[in-house]
């Protein structure tokens, strides 16, 4: 079948079946286009609890489709690819922070969205790359102790100098991949170019950039800036996106290494045979993970309010 035809086909199918397609901003420009809706992490969180349909489709990473079913727990919720999980989201477990919490005790415990529903029942309050710095802010307690990213933390950290920030290791490797080096040559290659990267950047090369900010906030100061081009230091999806929507402008990805394999898992035959019945994983979490979790992501979109 061809794109379109099979495009026109999930169109079809997911009015038939009452289903909203989320998928995030690093997904394939032809999933993109056949979505209700795009977006960063806290962006995809919020639309999934307002979605008036019987099921809801992530197409994104496993992490991300279990927010969603956390949220809107009476809903059937789907991720596009069962293998798509998130490396940093696998790098920290529940136990871990069990072990650790005795010597955090005055500490609120703020755990980055990329984390399983297992580990955010443990948790005070989450985060999302847009919202890690208000939030964090709006905090009262001084004593945060922050996880998974240590990068994400280090730049929430240097902007809430007031607070105590603990931090762990752990973060995405394909991001902390990205080095100075590839700034400076990148700025070599594409004189006066800004950079933009995303917070899970080493500090070094986030105190490089030009601007620092979620998959969203990087695409909207491209939309609204009279520069024509940029240099942008996150998942490759997100140059090409933009390329699509400013065939005049250029956007030059900061590493080729800037691949999230997870990401990419999820074709558009995925996503046609979800809509059909016939793709993707259901998720399911018990009662009690549903109810601790939730705790922990209302709390983020409450102090992303205050
Ligand atoms: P955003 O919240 O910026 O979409 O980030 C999610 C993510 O996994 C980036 O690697
Ligand atoms: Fe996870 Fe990194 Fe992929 Fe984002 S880019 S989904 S943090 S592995």
């Amino acid at each position: 079948m061809k794109i379109n035809d099979i495009q026109k086909e999930i169109l079809r199918l997911k009015k038939e079946n009452d289903i909203c397609i989320l998928a995030h901003s690093y997904q394939a420009h032809e999933i993109l286009e056949i979505a209700d809706f795009t977006g960063d992490s806290y962006a995809l969180s919020v639309k999934a609890q307002s979605v008036p349909n019987k099921t809801v489709l992530m197409c994104g990473v496993r992490f991300m489709a279990e927010t969603c079913k956390i949220l809107s727990p009476e809903k059937k919720v789907l991720i596009s690819h069962p293998e798509a999980g998130c490396a940093m989201a696998d790098m920290m477990d529940k136990e871990l922070i069990e072990q650790l919490k005795p010597r955090y005790k005055d500490y609120t415990i703020v755990a980055y969205v990329n984390t399983t529903a297992a580990l955010k029942t443990i948790c005070d309050v989450c985060v999302t790359s847009s919202s890690a710095v208000q939030i964090v802010n709006n905090i009262e307690n001084k004593n945060i102790l922050f996880i998974p990213d240590c990068n994400l933390g280090a730049y929430v950290a240097a902007q809430c100098p007031d607070k105590n920030i603990k931090l762990l290791s752990g973060g995405c490797p394909i991001h902390a991949a990205v080095n100075p080096r590839d700034v400076d040559l990148a700025r070599e290659r594409h004189l006066g170019c800004k950079v933009l990267v995303h917070p899970e950047c080493t500090p070094d090369v986030v105190e490089k950039a030009d601007f620092v900010g979620s998959t969203s906030e990087i695409m909207d100061f491209a939309r609204n800036s009279e520069d024509t081009e940029f240099i942008i230091g996150t998942e490759l999806s997100i140059a090409e996106h933009l390329q699509y929507e400013f065939p005049d402008k250029n956007f030059y990805p900061l590493s080729a290494g800037l691949v999230c394999k997870n990401m990419k898992l999820t074709t558009l035959v995925d996503v046609y045979n979800c809509v059909r019945g016939k793709g993707g994983e259901e998720i399911i979490l018990d009662e009690q993970t549903i109810a601790d979790a939730k705790k922990c992501i209302d709390e983020m979109i409450r102090l992303n309010h205050e």
